[in-house]
This record gives structure tokens, sequence and C-alpha cells, in this order.
């Protein structure tokens, strides 16, 4: 079967631009769980946009991403940022068969104290069956009383629309920008689809993203599975609890013991 990707070798360009336009306010939750950590993994860490809210808290912070060019833009932003960029650390890697060794030689895998898939990361890995490596992945280098964090869209509120819209305006340095949206569901495949539009006064450049979702009834069947709990469930960036007419589901997760 057809496995539909974001092509995030081309995003990589207009990432961070997109971002500017329609700003996430998801830091606040990463912030909340980095303040007890030492160590973070980061899967799919893209071009750093969350590494670099947290760069000056002299964390050891180690990112996963299987896109070259998302790699190679995190690597220019940090590049004049010494000595803080020595505290981390880019691997070009499959989330989904990540192995990370506590040294070089070692057979031992490193932990961390705190693991996060910013940005619906999991949605982007593929299917239910590549979304459960890649937490069995960040499960694996999880550190016994350490916290995992992932978020997914709430599939029950998809908000469709098969035009395209505005969906943000933004002048950065004297140029305008529109962003224009529309998506598809897939409801059998349980893939949505985005279509973007980048617009300039010269130019119109089209991208697409593609993420699998999973329900709520399937997370709580896959932590049964993998063997971990779920110990906070909220529905948006602002630590509301998640219901069912929460527009996201923000996992908080820990390891079963016992
Ligand atoms: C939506 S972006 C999130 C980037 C960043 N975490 C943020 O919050 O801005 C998803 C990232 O996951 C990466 N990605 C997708 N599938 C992956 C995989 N199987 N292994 C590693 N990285 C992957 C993409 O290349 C992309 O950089």
């Amino acid at each position: 079967m057809i496995q539909y990707k974001t092509n995030y070798d081309k995003w990589a360009k207009y990432y961070d631009l997109i971002y500017e336009i329609t700003p996430p306010d998801d830091s606040k939750i990463y912030k909340k769980y980095i303040k007890n950590s030492k160590s973070v993994l980061e899967m799919g860490i893209g071009t750093g946009r969350i590494l670099l809210d947290f760069i000056q808290s002299n964390i050891q912070w180690t990112g996963i991403d299987n896109s070259e060019a998302m790699i190679e833009i995190c690597k220019e932003k940090l590049e004049p940022l010494q000595p803080l960029k020595e505290n981390v650390y880019l691997i070009k890697e499959d989330m989904a068969k990540l192995d990370i060794k506590k040294e070089k030689n070692s057979i031992l895998n490193k932990t961390f104290d705190l693991i996060i898939y910013p940005s619906h990361s999991l949605m982007s890995v593929g299917e239910e069956k590549e979304q459960i490596k890649a937490i069995c992945s960040g499960l694996k280098h999880l550190s016994n009383e350490g916290i995992l964090i992932f978020d997914l869209h709430n599939p029950n509120n998809y908000l469709l629309n098969n035009e395209y819209q505005l969906l943000g305006s933004k002048t950065i340095k004297n140029k305008k920008y529109l962003l224009h949206s529309k998506s598809d569901v897939d409801f059998e495949k349980k893939l949505h689809s985005n279509h973007q539009i980048l617009e300039t006064e010269r130019d119109k450049i089209e991208l697409k993203s593609h993420e699998y979702f999973l329900y709520l009834e399937d997370v709580i069947r896959i932590s049964d599975e993998l063997g971990f709990e779920i110990v906070n469930l909220y529905g948006n960036y602002n630590f509301e609890i998640f219901n069912e007419f929460s527009e996201e589901m923000i996992f908080i997760c820990k390891k079963k013991h016992g």
C-alpha cells in the first residue's frame, strides 16, 4: 500500500516562514516538563524551532530527523550560538529505527528524562505500524521516571475545507506573505492531507503535507500493548483537559512499572 509522506526536504526552505505566519503556542507544554529534565530527546527536530526556545537552559538536547535539509537549517541556526550549541547533538535517522548507545562501543541504550515529538511529528512518520515503532524507539530511550510527550490532532474535530482559505498573512522583511490552505481527510486510511499555497507578490509556492491520525482509543490500545501509561491528556497547549471537542490530543506518558 502507498504510504503518503510529507517531503520535508522540500518544506525545509519554507518551514520557519510558515510557522512565523501562523505561530503555534506549543512551547508552553514543553516548558513545564523541561524544568525537571537534564536531557531531552526530540523526535523530528526539524529546523530546531522548539530547541531554540530552550537553548539557554543548558540542557543536553539530542535531535533526530530523517530530513537532511531540515537538519541542515537547524545546524545553520545553531552555528553562531557558541558555547550553547555544544549541548546539542543532531542525528540524521529514522525515529522508527533509533538506537542511540550510551557510549560509542556500548551495547546499552542511552536514556533521556524527556522525550518529545513536537508539532505532530509522530503523525508524519507513516501509518500506525510506523508510529508504534517510533513510540517504541522513544520508550527504549526513556529513563525509568522519564516523561514522553506527543501531540496528535483530534480527528473528530478536523475542519474540512475543500476550497483554499486564507490561514494567515504577515509582512516579513518588507515582503508580504499570504498563506492559503485546504485539506482533505481519508477516514479509511486515517490520512489527513493538507495543501498549502505560500503567496508573495511574485510567487505561489505549493506545498503538501500528509499526516496519519490515531483516535484516542487507538492510543489507549497502543499504550496497553507497549506498556506505558498516559498520565495526562490535554486538549490544547493551554493545559486544558481533553474533551471530545478539543482540537488537540497532547499525551503526557510514563513507563508503566510493575
Ligand atoms: C512537523 S515537523 C516538526 C519539527 C519540529 N519538531 C517543530 O516542532 O517545529 C516534523 C519533523 O519530523 C521529521 N520526520 C518525519 N518522519 C520522520 C522519521 N521517520 N524519522 C525522523 N524524523 C522524521 C520531519 O523531517 C520533520 O522535520
